[in-house]
């Protein structure tokens, strides 16, 4: 199995350490192949937000540099990481604008049955919200998200710091390895269930083909599929992603009937 790591440091010190220590301990679980990207090694330009990528697809985007190489090694692993160190209580710079830059694959989400986890290292605080975002960004891509962890750096370390960050992630590699040999396709909640309804629905009725969102729901037969994947869903979510039809298709029927202004 292969996993990729998108690193967001530019020096390699704590972050880059803790996801070495994360492979290693991964391929003493099993037969894995790693590979750890570091974003600051990678030409990767700030999104300029023409929405090209959202509206009629990635491929005409104007920047031409490293995304499409990144993205397809993730195309190519059974599970991602993405690892930041805590910069003014968020990712850093590196990541951000990696993350942008895959801004439309969460309209367009493809990574299921694959793992995901996100690896936060920090000073002192604010990372807790960061673990968050790694998780919802994970989820938004499709994947299977192992919740991500939060390692604190804070210098100078001593032994008992060490041995804490090292043992934090070690539980996070072990953790990982058990979801991403799974290779499972998890029953959507509500929540999952109501998230994709509203998008197909809103898609169907306010785009046509002339969109990408729109052409990529039609051809992975989004518009009739009870989810994203084949997925048993029993009587009481039946029921609820009917009720999910109905309500969604009253607020963008709505919407695609009323007058268009042209944008500002
Ligand atoms: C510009 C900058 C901002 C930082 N902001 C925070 C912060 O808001 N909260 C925190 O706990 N640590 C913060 N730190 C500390 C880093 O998260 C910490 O040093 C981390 O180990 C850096 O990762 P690295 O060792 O992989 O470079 C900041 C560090 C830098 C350089």
């Amino acid at each position: 199995m292969k996993v990729t790591a998108f690193v967001g440091s530019a020096r390699k010190k704590h972050t880059y350490y803790a996801v070495e220590r994360f492979m290693h301990t991964l391929q003493s679980l099993g037969n894995i192949e790693y590979e750890i990207v570091s974003l600051s090694d990678c030409r990767l330009n700030i999104c300029k937000g023409c929405k090209q990528c959202l509206d009629r697809g990635e491929e005409r985007c104007s920047l031409k540099d490293d995304r499409d190489l990144l993205i397809e090694k993730m195309n190519h692993s059974d599970g991602v990481v993405f690892a930041s160190p805590n910069y003014s209580f968020n990712v850093s710079g590196f990541m951000k604008i990696f993350l942008d830059r895959l801004g439309y694959i969460f309209h367009r989400p493809r990574y299921f049955g694959k793992t995901f986890t996100g690896i936060v290292v920090e000073g002192i605080y604010g990372g807790k919200k960061i673990m968050e975002y790694f998780d919802f960004i994970g989820k938004g891509l499709g994947f299977n998200v192992v919740n991500s962890c939060c390692l604190n750096s804070l210098e100078p370390m001593t032994e008992k710091d060490q041995k804490k960050f090292n043992s934090i992630i070690d539980r996070q590699s072990k953790k990982f390895y058990r979801e991403l040999v799974k290779k499972s396709y998890p029953v959507p909640g509500f929540f999952d269930l109501m998230v994709f309804r509203m998008a197909r629905t809103s898609i169907g009725l306010t785009l046509d083909e002339s969109w990408r969102d729109y052409t990529y729901y039609r051809e992975n037969g989004w518009f009739k599929s009870g989810y994203y994947y084949p997925a048993p869903l029993n009587p009481v979510k039946k029921l609820t992603g009917i009720f999910f039809d109905l309500l969604f298709t009253r607020i963008y029927g709505k919407k695609a009937s009323g007058k268009q202004v042209k944008p500002a």
